[in-house]
């Protein structure tokens, strides 16, 4: 039976993370899709500025780590909260003629933005694209040869639900990966990470973008998501197996993976 809560409050389970906030979990989603619907039209651009063009081969070194197979066998990627679809685009350039893809993404607005793309880079025909939420993928189970999410799975109110759908799509013996911002472990540039985050990508934000605010919730939101190992701990405790994870720039982000054995 479940305990009705005996205060006004919602109980704790009812709560999540947006930022440095609290808020009701069922109206996260609702907050985060207004964030992305509002930069999406600069999401691209204001990547490059706040990252100073690094989140490329972070992306690079993601889909390295892959190694998507360069032969006409069928292999199935599903990039989830694809955005503007920069994992995928990098997965159908590096792979052979058997590699396709799945973009998908909660915000229409995003994902528009990774169809022109996608499309205007002649990669058409390999690619289709579906709005879904990573807790709920609209697709059969074992449907997939790789998973990825970049930079997306701190934005979804229920990792856990996220990490068992994305266990739930693959194939046995296929390949999870996440590519996500992490724990800085070098000193001084942690300190310098810290100034960037706070002083400067807000600023960056208001200047570039016309608003603070969306960009203030992307880096709070870094800050709440968990360490390298912990999250690895989350990933293995979904079924996943030969859980492991490499750091990039000293830990700002990490790549973790894991297989559906
Ligand atoms: C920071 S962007 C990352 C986009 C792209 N993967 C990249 O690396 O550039 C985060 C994306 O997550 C999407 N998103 C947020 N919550 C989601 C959810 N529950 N399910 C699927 N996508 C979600 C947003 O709409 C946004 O496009």
């Amino acid at each position: 039976m479940s305990s009705a809560p005996t205060s006004g409050k919602p109980a704790a389970d009812d709560t999540a993370s947006f930022g440095f906030n609290e808020v009701a979990a069922d109206a996260r989603q609702r907050l985060v899709n207004d964030v992305f619907a509002s930069v999406a039209g600069r999401y691209d651009l204001m990547n490059d500025l706040m990252s100073g063009g690094l989140h490329r081969l972070w992306k690079d070194d993601l889909v390295a780590w892959l190694a998507p197979p360069k032969t006409a066998r069928r292999f199935d990627l599903i990039d989830v909260a694809g955005g503007t679809g920069d994992i995928a685009g990098r997965f159908l350039e590096a792979g052979g003629p058997g590699c396709a893809a799945v973009l998908c993404d909660i915000n229409p607005a995003m994902l528009d933005i990774g169809r022109k793309r996608l499309n205007k880079a002649g990669l058409a025909g390999r690619i289709a694209f579906a709005i879904g939420n990573a807790e709920a993928l609209p697709f059969p189970t074992k449907s997939f040869d790789a998973y990825a999410i970049a930079f997306g799975i701190r934005n979804v109110t229920h990792i856990d639900r996220a990490l068992a759908e994305s266990y739930r799509v693959l194939k046995t013996g296929g390949r999870f990966l996440c590519l996500e911002f992490s724990a800085c472990e070098v000193p001084l540039l942690d300190r310098l990470y810290d100034f960037h985050s706070f002083e400067v990508i807000p600023r960056l934000g208001a200047l570039a973008a016309g608003s603070a605010e969306p960009y203030r919730y992307l880096v709070e939101s870094i800050r709440k998501f968990p360490k390298q190992e912990p999250f690895a701990q989350m990933i293995r405790s979904a079924g996943f197996g030969r859980v492991s994870w490499r750091n990039l720039t000293g830990g700002i982000a990490a790549m973790h993976s894991g297989w559906r054995i």
